[in-house]
C-alpha cells in the first residue's frame, strides 16, 4: 500500500475547529470535505464513496444514472455459493473497477439478518445465519480492501425490514442482538477490519443507530476493538451532536453546513468536549490518507478519458475496466450460485429429468420473459448498469440452436430493470402512467417514483389477469405444445425486491401462476418434463405448482452473467453446487416473527428472540419447503469417518474432521456444513447452529479430508446478566457439559453425528443460580435502554 498522503496528526493540529467540523460531513451525496490553504502541512485532498456492493455504482451527476460497470451476483446469490475465495475475487474485481472509476470506498457489503422473507432487501444480504453471513462479508472486505479500495460494512445494526426503514424501532433483548443481529458484523470486524461501518436508519430499544452509543461505541468499539470510521447511512442523523457523542464520525450526505454549524456551536456552548470532534475529525483523515491514491490516480483512468451521463463506455474505458474478464468472473460466479432444488426422475427413463441432453432432438421450450431478459438485481441503491447482459435464451440457443423454441408467456413488469419505463407495459398491468400515484414528491424524484412503481407493480401482480396475460399463456401453451422439454423462466419483477419497501407476500405474480399451472397441465397430457427456473432474491412460495413440475433451478438475483451460466447448467456443462442460505418456508404464517411483522406503532418486536431461520423451524419441527443448506448436484457425495480431537479442553478448542466421497461419475462441488447443539444449557438454545462450513471439489470418485478447528465462542451463548471484571454486564458464556457435532449437506441432511463433554470455562465467573436470578431484576443493558422507550 503507498504511504500515505498526508501526515494525519499534523494536519489534525492545524485545522480549526471549523474546519474539523466540517471534515465531519460530505460536501454532497458522494464527496468528503478537501482542504487546501496555506498554513496546512499539506492539503487534504476529498474521496469519493460510491454505492456497491454487487457492482460499482458511480453517480454521474443525474439522479440515477450511472457509469456503467460488471454487475456481479448480489450477496443472496453470493451466499448461496458459499464459496469465500469466489467472493474474495469479485470483490477485488469491484475494488480495480472502482479504482478505474474513481471512487475510493464502497458502500458494502452488507451483513444484516433475513429475519422475514418479505424484507425487500434480502437480495443484499448474505443469509439467515451470522456465521454464513460474517465467514462471506470478511472475505468481500479482504477482497476489496486488498486493491486499496474502503469497505463500508452495512447497515449497523438490525436492519430487517424495509417499511418504515427510517423509524422503526426494534425491541430485541441483548443476547438476541449479540447472538444473531450483531454476531455477523462482529466476525467481519475482527476478521478483516472494514475501514469504515456504516450505521442503520432504524432505532434500536428507541435510540437511533446513529445516534446509539451502546452500539456505536461500547459494542464496536470498546468490545470489538474497531479502530475505523462510522459513516452514517444517508439521512440516517437526527441530532448530529447526539450522534458525534455516540461514536458517529461521518455524516452522509452533507448538509451544506448546517449541522457542522451545530457541532461548533455545541463546543463553544461547553455541551461538547473538542477532543469528541478531534477523535472523529482524525478517524476521517485517516480513512482519506488510507485509500486516497494520490492526484493522478485519484480520478480513475476510465473517468480520465472522459464520459457522457447516459453513455456506454467506449472500447478503451471497457479495456481499462478489465471488462471482458470481469464478465467472465461474473458467468463464473453466477454458475457457483445457482441452486438446483428439485430433480425428479423422467416417468420414462426414470433418470433426473436434469440436466437436459445435448446430444438429444426433442424440442425444448424455452418459456417466460426471465428467459430473454434475466432478472439480474435488485432495486434501490445497489442497482448497477451492467457492461453488457447475457440472455439466458442466447446462450441456450448457441447450445441447442433450432432445438429451442421460445415465447415470453408473460410480459416484463414495469421496472424490470432500469431502463423500462415503457406506457405500454404499465398499460398491460392496468396501470396507467399519469396515475395520481405515480407524481413525483420527494427529493430523489426517480427513486420515489420505483417506490410507487413498486407498490402498484405488486399490487398488480394480485389482479385477475387481463386479456393481453391470456393471449400470452395461450401462446406460450401453444408453443410448448410438441416440447420434449419445458424449461420455463419466472420469478420475481424487480418491484418486488427494492430498497424501502418490503413485499406483501411470499407469491408470485398472478400472470406467472397461471403460466406454470398451464405448463404443468401440458406436462401431464404430453409427458413432457418441465423444469422451473427461479430468479428471486428471496424465498417464494411453491404452493400449489411445487409438485407438478420436475426440476427447480433457484438463480437468485445472479448479475450480468448469468444467461450463460444457467445455459450450462440446464444443459450440464456446469454441475450446480450453489446452496440456499436462507429458509424456503411452505406458508408466510410459519416464518419467525410472522406475528409482529412488521411492527405496530413505531416499533417491532423481536419476540422470537434467537430463533429466526433454521433455528425457528427446527426449534418447532415445523416443515418447511427448502431447509437452509440445501441444494442437489448432478453427483452424489458420501460423508464418512467423523473424528473429534479434543486439543485443549479447558480452552474449548476442538478439531473435528471427516471424510468426504464424490461417489458419482462426474466432478462436483460439495459444501460441508458443521452444525453444534448445546441440549442442556441454562437457557434456551436453538437445535443446531451452523459453525463452519468448506466447499469441497471433487472428481468423480474422488475422497477428501475435510477438517475444521472450533473454539471456545463456537460452544458460548450469550449471558445477559453476568457481570464481567470491568463492571459492565453480559459476557460470553461456554457452559460446561455434552456438546452435539453435526455434520451436514443442508441444515436438515446431517450425515454424521458425535458428541464431546467440555469443562466450564474457567476464566467466566460462575453463573448466577437460578435462586438469586430472581433477585436480579433486569439487565443494566434493559434498564439503560427502558427509559427511552
Ligand atoms: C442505503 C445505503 C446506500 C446509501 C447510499 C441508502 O439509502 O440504505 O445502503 O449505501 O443509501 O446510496
Amino acid at each position: 500500500m503507498a504511504p500515505p498522503p498526508f501526515d494525519v496528526d499534523a494536519v489534525l493540529a492545524a485545522l480549526t475547529l471549523t474546519e474539523k467540523a466540517s471534515l465531519l460531513s460530505g460536501v454532497d451525496d458522494w464527496f468528503t470535505q478537501s482542504f487546501d490553504r496555506p498554513g496546512l502541512p499539506s492539503p487534504v485532498p476529498a474521496i469519493e464513496v460510491g454505492d456497491g456492493p454487487h457492482g460499482l455504482r458511480k453517480e454521474t451527476g443525474i439522479d440515477m444514472v450511472w457509469v456503467p460497470a460488471t454487475a456481479f451476483p448480489t450477496a443472496s446469490a453470493m451466499g448461496a455459493s458459499w464459496d469465500r475465495s469466489l467472493m474474495r475475487r469479485v470483490a477485488a474485481a469491484i475494488g480495480e473497477e472502482a479504482r478505474a472509476e474513481g471512487v475510493q470506498v464502497v458502500l458494502g457489503p452488507g451483513v444484516n439478518m433475513k429475519r422475514s422473507p418479505l424484507c425487500g432487501r434480502n437480495f443484499e444480504y448474505f443469509s439467515e445465519d451470522p456465521v454464513h453471513a460474517g465467514e462471506l462479508g470478511a472475505a468481500y472486505v479482504a477482497g476489496l480492501q486488498g486493491t486499496g479500495v474502503g469497505a463500508s460494512l452495512k447497515h449497523f445494526a438490525a436492519n430487517n425490514q424495509e417499511v418504515e426503514r427510517t423509524r422503526i424501532s426494534v425491541v430485541a433483548d441483548e443476547r438476541t442482538l449479540r447472538e444473531t443481529y450483531l454476531a455477523a458484523f462482529e466476525r467481519v470486524v475482527r476478521l478483516a477490519d472494514p475501514w469504515t461501518v456504516m450505521c442503520s436508519y432504524n432505532r434500536l430499544l428507541g435510540v437511533h443507530a446513529s445516534q446509539n452509543r451502546w452500539l456505536l461505541t461500547e459494542v464496536l468499539r470498546e468490545d470489538w476493538g474497531y479502530r475505523g470510521a462510522v459513516v452514517s447511512d444517508w439521512d440516517a442523523v437526527h441530532d448530529r451532536v447526539a450522534a458525534l457523542r455516540a461514536g458517529l464520525d461521518l455524516e452522509m450526505p452533507g448538509t451544506q453546513g448546517r449541522t457542522d454549524a451545530e457541532i461548533v456551536a455545541a463546543v463553544h456552548a461547553g455541551e461538547l468536549a473538542e477532543s469528541v470532534v478531534d477523535e472523529a475529525a482524525r478517524r476521517v483523515l485517516q480513512l482519506v490518507a488510507r485509500v486516497y491514491p494520490g492526484p493522478a490516480e485519484a480520478r480513475g483512468p476510465v473517468m480520465a478519458l472522459g464520459h457522457v451521463a447516459g453513455d456506454r463506455l467506449s472500447a478503451e474505458q471497457l479495456r481499462l475496466l478489465h471488462a471482458d474478464e470481469h464478465h467472465e468472473l461474473a458467468r463464473e460466479a453466477a454458475a457457483a450460485c445457482l441452486t438446483l432444488l428439485r430433480n425428479q426422475p423422467a416417468p420414462v427413463t426414470e433418470t433426473p429429468v436434469l440436466p437436459l441432453t445435448e446430444e438429444a432432438s426433442g424440442t425444448v421450450a424455452v418459456i417466460g420473459a426471465f428467459a430473454d431478459r434475466p432478472r439480474i438485481q435488485g432495486g434501490g441503491s445497489s442497482g448497477v448498469d451492467p457492461t453488457r447482459v447475457d440472455s439466458p435464451l442466447d446462450a441456450l440457443r448457441s447450445i441447442a440452436g433450432r432445438r429451442i423454441v421460445h415465447a415470453p408467456g408473460y410480459v416484463h413488469a414495469p421496472k424490470n430493470d432500469y431502463q423500462d419505463d415503457n406506457p405500454a407495459v404499465f398499460a398491460a398491468h392496468g396501470l396507467s402512467m399519469d396515475d395520481d400515484r405515480l407524481r413525483v414528491r420527494r427529493r430523489s424524484a426517480t427513486l420515489v417514483r420505483d417506490l410507487q412503481v413498486a407498490e402498484l407493480v405488486q399490487h398488480a401482480g394480485r389482479l385477475p389477469l387481463s386479456d393481453t396475460a391470456r393471449d400470452l399463456l395461450d401462446e406460450a401453451t401453444a408453443v410448448a405444445e410438441t416440447a420434449e422439454a419445458i424449461v420455463v423462466f419466472v420469478g420475481l419483477p424487480l418491484s418486488y425486491e427494492q430498497e424501502a419497501n418490503d413485499r406483501v407476500s411470499l407469491d408470485l405474480p398472478s400472470d406467472q401462476l397461471a403460466l406454470i399451472s398451464r405448463l404443468a397441465d401440458l406436462r401431464e397430457r404430453t409427458g413432457a418434463s418441465l423444469t422451473v427456473v427461479l430468479s428471486s432474491g428471496s424465498p417464494v412460495a411453491m404452493d400449489p405448482w411445487h409438485d407438478r413440475v420436475d426440476a427447480i433451478v433457484e438463480t437468485g438475483l445472479a448479475g450480468q452473467g448469468m444467461g450463460a451460466a444457467i445455459a450450462d447448467v440446464l444443459f450440464g456443462r456446469v454441475n450446480p453446487s450453489g446452496k440456499i442460505a436462507e429458509t424456503f418456508p411452505l406458508a408466510i404464517e410459519d416464518t419467525p416473527g410472522f406475528p409482529n411483522w412488521s411492527g405496530e406503532r413505531g416499533t417491532v418486536l423481536y419476540g422470537e428472540g434467537v430463533f429466526i431461520g433454521y433455528r425457528w423451524y427446527d426449534a418447532l419441527r415445523r416443515p418447511v419447503r427448502y431447509p437452509f443448506g440445501h441444494g442437489l448436484s448432478y453427483t452424489e457425495f458420501d460423508y464418512d469417518d467423523l473424528r473429534l480431537e479434543v486439543l485443549d479442553a479447558v480452552a474449548g478448542r476442538v478439531r473435528v474432521t471427516c471424510t468426504v466421497t464424490n461417489r458419482g461419475s462426474r466432478a462436483g462441488a460439495e459444501v460441508v456444513q458443521l452444525y453444534v447443539g448445546d441440549p442442556d444449557a441454562a437457557v434456551h438454545r436453538p437445535v443446531r447452529e451452523l459453525r463452519g462450513f468448506e466447499k469441497l471439489r471433487l472428481g468423480p470418485g474422488e475422497s477428501a479430508p475435510v477438517s475444521f478447528e472450533l473454539e471456545s465462542r463456537d460452544f458460548a451463548y450469550w449471558d445477559s446478566v453476568a457481570s464481567r471484571a470491568d463492571g459492565r454486564t453480559g459476557l460470553w458464556r461456554r457452559e460446561g457439559g455434552e456438546f452435539r457435532i453435526e455434520i451436514g449437506s443442508s441444515s436438515r441432511d446431517i450425515r454424521l453425528t458425535a458428541s464431546l463433554t467440555l469443562p466450564d470455562d474457567p476464566t467466566i465467573p460462575a453463573l448466577i443460580p437460578d435462586a438469586e436470578l430472581l433477585s436480579v431484576t433486569s439487565s443494566r443493558f434493559v434498564d439503560g435502554h427502558a427509559a427511552q422507550l
